[in-house]
């Protein structure tokens, strides 16, 4: 039953906590342990039917829209696609037009076009009235990305698999400040990992496990815990392949951050603040320093896909 014209969705970036990557699996995947984070940097994703017959399109636009696909390869369309197949012969499901307005940064290991395609999901779910239950949606986004499930599901999680099963996590009711510096430059995620198997050749793999040290600061709210407890088995392969990186590590240590990290696969790196305040002294000092293409503040954790605006 479609039940709206035209749908917006705000979808929040994500960070890694931590990020403990254990072995290659036969799929080509890892086996990780990861605490995603979500914070208050939002692509908005706006799903119209379209008129007439036709195949869905895409748009982009916003910071860094030149380098995205838009064609059926957008990631947005393929989840729009996965919907389509998981309501086969159940529901219309009318070719869509998405518009994708974007903050988020691309291919700077924020899981931008994986925000995208979990915000396309929950825009397509209201316009279709698809009537599956948050369970389903997830499967459908956990087939689109490893970590399209989280941008669904938002707030402080683990994930495990390859990232796309989701145990929301037991925190304190705390908000933390983030500083985001942007890289000049991109990294792809494929090549980080191999990078990191390269560097691990020869060595013993463990299994990955849960930082407790993390998840004894989450539950207490504390961010000077915090701040120590951030790690990212990524952070290595990332400097290997993006050494300028190092220099934007180390201005945020020297401003005061109480813990500094690549984000995800990087390039974008990411500091922990005492407080808003301080959040802004130390994004006015990375970007003093032209360690970074520009920053941006956060607070997390923030709820994930979330309608906005309904029409028709
Ligand atoms: O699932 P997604 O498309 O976001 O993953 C992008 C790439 O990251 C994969 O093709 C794979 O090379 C790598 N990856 C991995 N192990 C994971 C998640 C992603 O090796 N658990």
């Amino acid at each position: 039953m479609i039940v709206s014209q035209s749908v917006t969705v705000r979808v929040p970036a994500k960070i890694n906590l931590q990020l403990a990557v254990g072995p290659l699996r036969p799929d080509g995947y890892h086996h990780l342990v990861t605490v995603f984070h979500a914070i208050s940097l939002y692509d908005e994703v706006t799903v119209a039917v379209a008129d007439g017959e036709g195949d869905d399109s895409v748009t982009v636009t916003g910071e860094g829209a030149a380098e995205v696909p838009a064609d059926r390869d957008n990631l947005a369309l393929r989840a729009v696609r996965a919907l389509r197949d998981a309501i086969a012969g159940r529901e219309a499901a009318p070719a869509v037009r998405v518009a994708i307005a974007k903050k988020i940064p691309v291919a700077g290991g924020m899981a931008g076009g994986s925000a995208d395609a979990a915000a396309a999901i929950v825009a397509c779910d209201a316009l279709w009235g698809t009537g599956l239950s948050p369970a389903e949606l997830s499967e459908v986004a956990a087939q689109v990305g490893s970590d399209v499930a989280f941008a669904l599901l938002g707030g402080t999680a683990v994930g495990r698999g390859r990232g796309e099963q989701l145990t929301p996590a037991l925190v304190a009711p705390a908000s933390y400040h983030w500083v985001l510096a942007f890289a000049s430059g991109h990294l792809s995620t494929p090549l980080v990992y191999k990078t990191l198997d390269t560097q691990r050749e020869g060595r013993m793999v463990q299994s990955p496990e849960l930082s407790h040290e993390l998840m004894g600061a989450l539950r207490a709210g504390d961010p000077l815990r915090l701040g120590r407890a951030l790690s990212n088995d990524l952070q290595a392969p990332a400097l290997a392949l993006f050494p300028a990186l190092r220099k934007t590590l180390a201005a945020g240590r020297e401003a005061g951050a109480l813990g500094a990290l690549v984000s995800g696969s990087g390039p974008t790196c990411l500091f922990l603040a005492r407080d808003a305040e301080h959040a802004t002294e130390l994004a006015v000092q990375l970007s003093g320093a032209g360690v970074c293409r520009t920053v941006a503040r956060a607070a997390g954790p923030v709820p994930g896909a979330t309608v906005v605006s309904a029409e028709g």
